[in-house]
């Protein structure tokens, strides 16, 4: 988009006051601000916390450049409707500078393991780069005054992250230009595919497959290829192999401890119970496979001396239960 648009937006969404400067499309949504906020809080029964599913992901996108999870849009959701949020991005850069409950809520993506694992050790030169890329599917001119515009005030201190990622979505999404309607189609792409994977994610195996950071990271790239020309309804193939290789990727689950127990009794009870334990290792005792439960693995798994010259014929499935 030119850059004058682009800084005229950003200013709209950044001083919301200064009106006169922000043309008719927004003047017209501020005046309809007032109301709007009456009738959501008239009508709170009717807003569920589903309503805030688009709003999530784009905070998503913008900030991570994936979807969300189900536990972590469904957590959000909730706290969101708690607040009486509102379910429109315009509205909610509103509401981030009035309400210090949905201010803490949004910056606690920039406090989260993932953000300092994505941007810690980077400057705000590289964070913004990062937010144009997930939200315009482009790379930003670092010379532009749109870019640096993001950058100062992130520099400055007068705009923290969390902050700058939602404006930064705001602002694409309310671009009326013509570049700025190509960036909003992309956003929107985004958001649809990144709302049905989330949807795809419907069971708990596909749920715990979508976690850490490989699994991230794939989801990322897969958004990434989503652009303004993508027809979603086809895309539909490229979640389903996406979700299908994160549960191939996905490590087996932990086995439960009846488990391991039960493969106890039965290769190693013979030399380790009561009295005359082995070594006074008495494996018949649940607090003491605990308490030995490194040295279980030590000579079960990495030495295979356990059990003793294998005498009761223990098999490799069995070690790799141990070892999970
Ligand atoms: C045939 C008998 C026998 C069986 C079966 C057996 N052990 Fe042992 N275990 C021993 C003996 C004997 C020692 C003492 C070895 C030593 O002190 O060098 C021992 C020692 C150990 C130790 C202590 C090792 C150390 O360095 O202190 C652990 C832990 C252990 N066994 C775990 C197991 C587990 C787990 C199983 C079943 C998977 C198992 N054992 C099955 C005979 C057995």
């Amino acid at each position: 988009m030119p850059v004058s648009n682009f800084l005229k937006i950003a200013a709209c969404v950044l001083f919301p006051v200064v009106l006169a400067a922000c043309g008719g499309g927004s003047e017209s949504s501020q005046q309809a601000a007032a109301p709007m906020r009456l009738a959501a809080v008239q009508a709170t029964a009717q807003v569920a916390a589903e309503d805030y599913f688009p709003i999530v992901q784009q905070l998503y996108i913008a900030y991570f450049g994936r979807a969300a999870d189900p536990v972590g849009r469904n957590n959000f959701a909730a706290q969101l409707l708690q607040l009486n949020a509102p379910t429109d991005i315009q509205q909610m850069t509103d509401a981030y500078n009035n309400d210090g409950r949905i201010r803490a809520l949004v910056d606690s993506f920039g406090t989260s393991d993932e953000s300092k694992a994505l941007f810690g050790a980077g400057d705000n030169a590289a964070f913004v780069t990062v937010i144009f890329q997930n939200v315009l599917g482009r790379t930003p001119d670092p010379a532009s005054s749109g870019f640096l515009f993001w950058e100062n005030a992130l520099n400055g201190g007068g705009l923290n992250r969390s902050d700058a990622s939602m404006s930064i979505m705001a602002g694409a999404l309310a671009n009326t230009t013509p570049q700025g309607l190509i960036d909003g189609k992309l956003v929107n792409n985004r958001v649809a595919v990144a709302s049905a994977f989330t949807a795809a994610l419907d069971t708990d195996i596909k749920i715990n497959a979508y976690s850490g950071a490989a699994a991230a990271a794939l989801v990322r790239s897969m958004l990434a290829s989503v652009d303004a020309n993508t027809d979603v309804a086809s895309f539909s193939t490229n979640i389903s192999n996406a979700v299908n290789t994160l549960v191939a990727n996905a490590p087996p689950p932990a086995p439960t401890f009846q488990t391991v127990r039960a493969i106890i009794n039965q290769r190693c009870l013979t030399c380790h119970s009561g009295g005359g334990a082995q070594a006074g290792i008495r494996l018949d005792l649940d607090s003491v496979v605990h308490s030995q439960a490194a040295m279980i693995y030590q000579q079960v798994v990495v030495t295979r001396f356990m059990p003793l010259g294998n005498a009761t014929g223990m098999t490799d499935d069995e070690r790799d239960i141990i070892k999970n």
